[in-house]
């Protein structure tokens, strides 16, 4: 009597016909498919929070920083202590007009924190709203710095008096050389006028926990 046919194991890729919804062939069930598919959606979220914290960690060894770059603007005695003059400065070299920025300059008045005048012995202000970045504009009439995009208002020292803007006006460090005022890298502040070299882009928060939320940028020119 001829042997009857050998039953074969079922193979680790066919999927067992107990499970419901499986067929005989099938190499992935329903049930893995989706398995696979929240393993995947799982990975792609943790590397949206992982991958720029990792950036940020690593970038200023992987990247070599700009140097720092000094433009002058104008004799000492160009500038009034209670109004603001706009020069245009390079801040980044070789990509024409995309790389220049207005800063409203100054001199410095009794108002001033004196604590600060090594580093700024002028005050040169950023044009560049704390909000979404929209250029702001010096308006002498309300002593005012007002941006025309959502309202944000500013006030003499770059402080934040209306709209959604979320800190100060960055400001930019200055010095005189050889008769001549110079405007040197960009800092970003907070509500209290603290320093923070590693400016932040528009709507990053300084004060309190924002300052670790937002890391400053590595491609920040090395002081
Ligand atoms: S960009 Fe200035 S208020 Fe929105």
């Amino acid at each position: 009597m001829p042997d009857s046919p050998r039953k074969q194991p079922p193979s680790k890729y066919t999927a067992d016909r107990s499970i419901p919804g499986a067929f005989e062939g099938e190499t992935v069930t329903r049930r893995r498919l989706m398995t696979l598919t929240v393993h995947g959606a799982g990975a792609v979220a943790a590397s949206a929070f992982a991958l720029p914290a990792l950036g940020f960690a690593i970038g200023s060894a992987v990247f070599e920083r700009p140097p720092v770059r000094w433009e002058a603007v104008g004799a000492p005695g160009d500038f009034p202590n209670d109004n603001y003059l706009p020069r245009v400065i390079t801040t980044v070299e070789g990509i024409g007009e995309v790389g220049k920025t207005t800063v409203y300059m100054r001199a410095r008045n009794a108002d001033d924190d004196p604590k600060d005048a090594g580093v700024q012995p002028f005050i040169a202000i950023s044009n560049r709203c704390m909000h979404l970045g929209c250029p702001v504009r010096w308006t002498q009439a309300a002593s005012r710095f007002i941006c025309p995009c959502h309202g944000g208002v500013y006030g003499f020292k770059g402080e934040v008096t209306g709209g959604p803007p979320v800190r100060p006006l960055d400001h930019f460090y200055t010095r005189v050389r050889n008769g001549q005022v110079e405007v040197g890298p960009r800092y970003s502040v907070n509500s209290e006028f603290k320093r923070f070299p590693s400016y932040r882009d528009p709507g990053q928060g300084l004060d309190g926990l924002s300052q670790y939320v937002y890391p400053g940028r590595f491609s920040t020119p090395k002081q």
